[in-house]
């Protein structure tokens, strides 16, 4: 018998690959799996009819216009994602300092939200009432004088709650970062009659370069001066982030979540670790147009890298993710 093998006797009682060893193993001890209920698909929606217009810094994603947001949002349904997260490309002209077009019982992203909960009522809609998409200056909030002021914000960004309320969305997600925008919003939706409408509080949104590729779909990169670190989360700070989400759920949040995503993972985990409530990371779009680009470029193997991220992020504790991957990934689940 050759003694020379490094592993002894001892080691070689605790073999990891004996639950390697074979297929039917793996699917076995498999401790967190995909579905297409963990996803939630986030779509940009444009003015007009017929038009399906490429945004190029996201290869495979869309503005659509509402009539194709509806047939596509019709697919999804039927591949069994439970929700989508609509976010508008507002005219240049309506976008003004205030953001005052959030206001608009029926602008752009409003009669989105009323098209598909018509067409497809059994999908759940989360709107968000951050101001970015409204501005001429693509800040979330009321800007004066080199300041984004808070409570004004809030103010704003409890009626535009009310009023996509009124429109059917299911979800408010608020991600503007300003303070207090939990309660008051959860206030503001009780007192409409809006109980039974959620929030889902962007409640660790970090001063992120991940969000390149979405300010080019919605086109407020040309707009935006300066950057959101007066509002939005430094990337360093991690127990800052846990305090912030805890005033969200003190404030009545009914779920959490963690963005961008996979560079934060350990805030997905403290986030669900901390509170218990569902929480869920949105795969940003730089994390999308990353893939996608090394993808195209052969460097890697996309559609693994897809499956791989998207699992990582339950192994963190996610209960799902916002992801522009969300048809994509639950086709190839269907597909098995
Ligand atoms: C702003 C907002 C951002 C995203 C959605 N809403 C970030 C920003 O522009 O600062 C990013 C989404 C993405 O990158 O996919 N309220």
């Amino acid at each position: 018998m050759d003694k020379t093998h490094i592993v002894d006797e001892v080691t070689g009682h605790r073999r990891m690959r004996r639950n390697r060893k074979a297929d039917w193993t793996r699917r076995m001890v498999q401790e967190n799996r995909l579905t297409a209920d963990d996803f939630i698909w986030p779509i940009f929606i444009v003015p007009g009819t017929g038009i399906v217009d490429p945004i190029k810094a996201m290869p495979g994603v869309n503005r659509m216009s509402i009539d194709k947001a509806v047939e596509a949002v019709k697919e999804a349904a039927d591949l069994g994602i439970p929700a989508i997260a609509t976010f508008p490309d507002i005219e240049m002209e309506l976008r003004d300092v205030t953001g005052s077009q959030s206001l608009v019982a029926d602008n752009l992203i409003n009669q989105a939200t009323a098209a598909i909960k018509k067409a497809v009522p059994n999908i759940g809609v989360i709107t968000d009432v951050a101001l970015d998409p409204f501005t001429s200056h693509g800040h979330d909030g009321i800007l004066r004088d080199g300041i984004i002021i808070n409570d004004e914000t809030v103010d704003q960004v409890v009626r535009a709650a009310i009023l996509q309320a009124d429109a059917g969305a299911d979800i408010i997600a608020p991600s503007e970062m300003m303070d207090g925008r939990i309660g008051a919003i959860r206030r503001g939706l009780d007192a409409a009659g809006h109980q039974d409408v959620g929030i889902m509080s962007y409640a660790t949104k970090f001063s992120s370069g991940y969000y390149g590729p979405y300010r080019e779909a919605i086109n407020t990169s040309g707009l935006l001066k300066g950057d959101k670190n007066s509002y939005y989360v430094s990337p360093a700070n991690g127990t800052e982030a846990l305090r912030d989400a805890a005033l969200d759920v003190e404030e009545g949040a009914d779920m959490m979540m963690v963005k961008p995503g996979i560079a934060y993972l350990d805030i997905c985990w403290r986030v669900k670790e901390a509170f218990g409530l569902p929480t869920y990371a949105y795969q940003v779009s730089g994390e999308y147009s990353q893939i996608k680009a090394a993808a195209m470029n052969g460097w890697i193997d996309g559609e693994r890298i897809m499956m791989e991220t998207l699992l990582c992020f339950k192994r963190a504790g996610c209960d799902g993710i916002l992801t522009y991957f969300a048809v994509e990934a639950a086709q190839k689940l269907a597909k098995g």
